[in-house]
């Protein structure tokens, strides 16, 4: 029987290379595959649809005799059964790059079927599903497709931003990395939906994996795709060109600095030409949709929230992974039940939603639901989509200082607010920390941050204020009559 052994970046960190040499040694012949997504299990092996978890070359002999502890069969435990796969259906099941694992599993159903409709009619259907920018705004995907279908232009382009750069997030490296071809089905349909031929996907250079695999993958499904065609652009390591604008100006070869909206991208994006720039979970829903239609997506979901969220639970949690399910799942289920709780095996105190700008969410709210609008309503983001979870070792203060000084380090700088009032933050918040005037100190940090939140030109100015303001509202303890020896 085959061996299946991933070969994402998170389980080759942890080994699978090695593992699947001393499998290969034992004579076994091993196939390697995306990830389930169980991170916590990596290096994962499956025999006949059995897991073997955290699997080291020196377990190969027991593993093979059948010996071994195993997690019985991987479809059937409770973290993958329960979840609503979607987008990740192949996650663990396909190779990455085999074309043939690809058109075997539904793959190029959605290019046929759309290349059969109008581009309204693709356009309708993406409507129909309900489908939000995964990158966080939440903004209708359709409307946005509308906007560039409806532009006037010698030239359009599609643009994939796969940057993501928040913190405890994966989603878009493991769909690069394991699924490659969808995403590239994906913008082939935006293409045929808005008149675009050209797409560029945008990836960060901390993902050499994802870069790789997207490059020899465009490569072999170029003749599928032809005559819409794609090039992968690396990125250069700043936070800021996940931002829209930034990430144009440095895909045209400019300076990664934020413009000024509008013009909108859908009007006026790269090269000046209208382009869809959207998010790579954004672009990697579509073939589902278009394959079993927009209804069908929507028929998950709650309130505007339509269709499932690929989850990312991360930080100091048990069963740390990909969690893809319908929204409208509460926080408290996905860290306590499905995360299971702290790695540590401290208390949870709290977790971070939507990256670095995202707010720090105190279990007493874990009751909110997966939704864009329940969490706007308590000034807390969705964001990406990833959760990051403390234990009530975390001091705030200095989760506080650290989204501060993040802004500072990461500020393109065009605007006043977020270029000086970061660093200005962070010098603060060193008051605060060590005792002094603390009352006046905190009132100046709340005038800052509404400075910030209402004077940013962009989302790294506006939104650093959510980390901070939420630990000083929910964890007051931490800023105030701080217990100084602890320095
Ligand atoms: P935004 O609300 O300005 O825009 C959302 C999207 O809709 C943009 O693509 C915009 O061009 C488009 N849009 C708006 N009105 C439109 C119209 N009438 N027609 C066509 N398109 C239209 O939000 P922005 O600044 O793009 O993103 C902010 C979000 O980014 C935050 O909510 C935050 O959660 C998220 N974020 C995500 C990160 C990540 O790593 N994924 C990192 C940092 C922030
Ligand atoms: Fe640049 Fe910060 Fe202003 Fe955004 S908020 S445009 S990152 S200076």
């Amino acid at each position: 029987s085959i061996v299946r052994i991933s070969d994402d970046a998170l389980a080759l960190a942890l080994g699978a290379d090695k593992v699947a040499a001393a499998f290969e040694k034992a004579g076994a012949t091993v196939q390697r595959v995306s990830s389930w997504g169980m991170h916590w299990l990596e290096p994962l092996i499956e025999i006949d649809g059995v897991g073997y978890g955290n699997a080291a070359p020196g377990d190969v002999a027991t593993i093979l005799a059948g010996s071994a502890p195993s997690i019985g069969r991987i479809e059937d435990h409770p973290f993958i059964a329960e979840q609503q796969r979607l987008t990740f259906a192949r996650a663990g099941k396909t190779r990455p790059l085999s074309l043939e694992d690809y058109a075997a599993t539904g793959g190029w159903i959605g290019l046929d079927k759309a290349r059969a409709m109008s581009a309204q009619a693709i356009v309708e259907e993406v409507k129909a599903s309900g489908l939000r920018g995964r990158g966080g705004a939440g903004f209708p995907a359709g409307i946005k497709w509308d906007t560039v279908r409806n532009a006037r232009a010698d030239q359009k382009y599609i643009v994939c931003n796969a940057d993501e750069g928040d913190s405890g997030t994966f989603a878009d490296r493991m769909v690069m990395e394991g699924d490659p071809y969808m995403l590239i089905e994906g913008m082939a349909i935006a293409g045929l939906a808005v008149g675009a031929d050209k797409g560029y996907v945008y990836i960060r250079s901390e993902y050499p994996h994802a870069i790789a695999k997207m490059r020899a993958a465009v490569k072999h499904c170029a003749h599928i795709i032809a005559p819409f065609s794609i090039e992968i652009r690396m990125g250069a390591g700043a936070y800021v060109c996940g931002e829209e604008t930034s990430l144009l100006n440095s895909l045209e070869g400019r300076r990664g600095e934020v413009r000024a909206k509008p013009p909108l991208p859908a009007i006026k994006g790269l090269f000046g030409k209208p382009t869809v720039i959207n998010n790579l979970l954004t672009l990697a829903a579509i073939p589902w949709i278009i394959e079993h239609g927009g209804q069908a997506y929507a028929d998950y979901g709650m309130g505007r929230s339509r269709g499932t969220i690929p989850v990312q639970i991360a930080g100091n949690v048990k069963y740390g992974g990909l969690y893809e399910t319908a929204f409208g799942i509460s926080l408290g289920d996905l860290v306590n039940r499905i995360g299971g709780g702290t790695a540590s095996g401290r208390p949870v105190r709290c977790a971070q939603v939507g990256g670095p700008l995202g707010a720090y969410v105190p279990v007493e709210q874990f009751h909110l639901p997966f939704d864009y609008e329940a969490f706007a309503a308590v000034d807390a983001l969705i964001g990406h989509a990833g959760i990051t979870v403390f234990d009530d070792s975390v001091d705030m203060a200095q989760m506080a200082r650290f989204a501060l000084e993040f802004c500072a380090a990461e500020s393109c700088g065009k605007c006043t607010p977020c270029r000086l009032g970061s660093t200005r933050g962070v010098e603060v918040m060193d008051q605060i920390i060590a005792g002094r005037d603390v009352e006046r100190n905190l009132g100046l940090i709340e005038d800052l941050s509404d400075t910030m939140k209402y004077g940013s030109l962009c989302a790294l100015g506006g939104f650093t204020p959510y980390p901070v303001m939420s630990a000083i509202k929910y964890f007051p303890e931490d800023f105030k009559n701080r217990d100084l020896t602890r320095e």
